[in-house]
């Protein structure tokens, strides 16, 4: 039970998206193991949050059908939707040993040397979207810079035109069918919306399979439908999956993260200042200290999968436990003064790429573009200010970034 003087955590609580801050102090100091009247536990310190990620014996993903019942109820018909059932299929969302077996072939492919590879090419595309704003004199920071700089890089990477007249509706469809990770039941409206919107996806995704597999070429979908070539390599359908789940993955969090960043130097203009005095220098800083302090993925969850003993009470197997990134990321036992956003600190300990063997296989790519993003607009529009008097944060808890930000200089 929550303890009486703690309200039950809801992801959809009024002021959540505005503010969610002020909740999750409240249930780190009173109540660090709560449980929600939503039928799952909540961590919030620091360490639970990286304990439960890290914790392979004790958690995991568990039974997939079973998870999302609980927010349906036991009738509910998972795998009859089709977004539920891409989303089962998604590694991040299995255990091993599927999941070792498919991440293998994901991160061998985003290698390392494929990373740095990208650096020119990400200064580039952050260049000519600067020349572009700074040529129509306004510009709306998060639709002109943040989401096209990593759907560009992962158009470039995954070898996708982004003339390719389909491309906008493909990026709708993420935001639309990315719903599904969300832990509480959707609308009829959401579900049947995500339902439709895995379609365009799922049919972007082959054809650009069956492209490559004729006409192979060096990106990363080629390194794909060419890994492996035994009896573990991806099947077809697999691949498609990988694919909408790297595409997605690879700009939503980016996009919200070069946003986030831009709304928390417009509240701390001293730490712009900062930036703007060594940009080379402190770019990489404000990568980690955007992570900690407005992280984009505020959340994600676990399944106890035997008997866990934890701030003495028992979790027992099959019991979900959403853990609260972005309110460990604030924990004063680990960051000092944590609602400060402080470009200066040290924030490698957060917790907003996960831990443990789901650790985001994006993360060196992300931090890339946060440090290039970061360097260019600081160096190039030096006098870059946002309005943050009223941040319009898009609908959704997990992922949490701005709809809409205008910038001027
Ligand atoms: C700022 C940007 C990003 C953030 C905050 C972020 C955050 C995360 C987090 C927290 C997880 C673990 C989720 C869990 O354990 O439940 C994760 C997993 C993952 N991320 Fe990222 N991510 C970012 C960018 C990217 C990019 C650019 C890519 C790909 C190009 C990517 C690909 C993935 C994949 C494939 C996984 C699943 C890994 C697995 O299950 O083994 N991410 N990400």
């Amino acid at each position: 039970m929550a303890r009486e003087d703690v309200t039950s955590f809801a992801p959809d609580a009024p002021g959540m998206s505005l503010d969610p801050y002020p909740a999750f102090a409240e249930l780190r100091e009173k109540d660090p193991l709560h449980r929600s009247d939503l039928g799952y536990w909540v961590v919030s310190r620091h360490e639970d949050v990286r304990g439960v990620l890290m914790g392979r014996d004790s958690f995991g993903q568990g039974d997939f059908v079973e998870n999302i019942r609980l927010f349906y109820g036991p009738d509910f018909d998972v795998l009859g939707q089709r977004s539920y059932k891409w989303l089962s299929e998604v590694f991040l969302m299995q255990d091993p040993p599927h999941h070792t077996r498919v991440r293998g072939m994901v991160t061998g492919a985003l290698t390392a040397k494929r990373v740095r590879a990208m650096e020119g090419r990400i200064c580039e595309i952050a260049d000519e979207l600067i020349d572009a704003m700074l040529a129509a004199g306004s510009a709306d920071l998060i639709t002109d810079f943040a989401y096209q700089l990593p759907v560009r890089v992962m158009c470039d990477m995954l070898g996708i035109d982004p003339e390719d007249p389909r491309l906008p509706a493909v990026i709708g469809a993420i935001a639309q069918s990315f719903i599904v990770f969300e832990a509480r039941a959707l609308t009829d409206t959401e579900l049947a919306t995500a339902n439709e919107q895995i379609s365009i996806l799922q049919a972007f995704f082959e054809d650009l399979f069956e492209q490559r597999m004729a006409e192979p070429r060096d990106d990363l979908a080629t390194a794909l439908v060419q890994s492996g070539g035994n009896e573990d390599s991806l099947s077809h359908d697999e691949l498609v999956t990988v694919a909408i789940g790297l595409f997605g993955a690879g700009f939503e969090t980016t996009a919200h993260m070069i946003g986030n960043a831009v709304l928390s130097f417009a509240r701390f203009p001293d730490e712009w200042a900062k930036l703007v005095a060594d940009p080379s220098g402190m770019a990489a800083g404000a990568v980690d200290e955007t992570l900690r302090f407005e992280s984009s993925l505020i959340a994600t969850y676990r399944t106890a999968l035997a008997e866990t003993q934890l701030r003495g009470e028992t979790i027992l197997p099959g019991e979900k436990v959403l853990t609260l990134i972005g309110a460990g990321n604030r924990d004063p036992r680990v960051f000092d003064d944590p609602d400060r956003f402080d470009i200066a600190r040290d924030a490698r300990g957060h917790l907003s790429f996960g831990g443990g063997i789901h650790f985001c296989a994006g993360a060196e790519l992300a931090r890339l573009e946060g440090r290039v993003a970061f360097e260019q607009l600081a160096r190039r529009i030096p006098t870059l200010k946002a309005d943050a008097s009223n941040p319009q944060w898009r609908d959704g808890f997990l992922f949490r970034g701005l709809s809409s930000l205008p910038v001027s200089w």
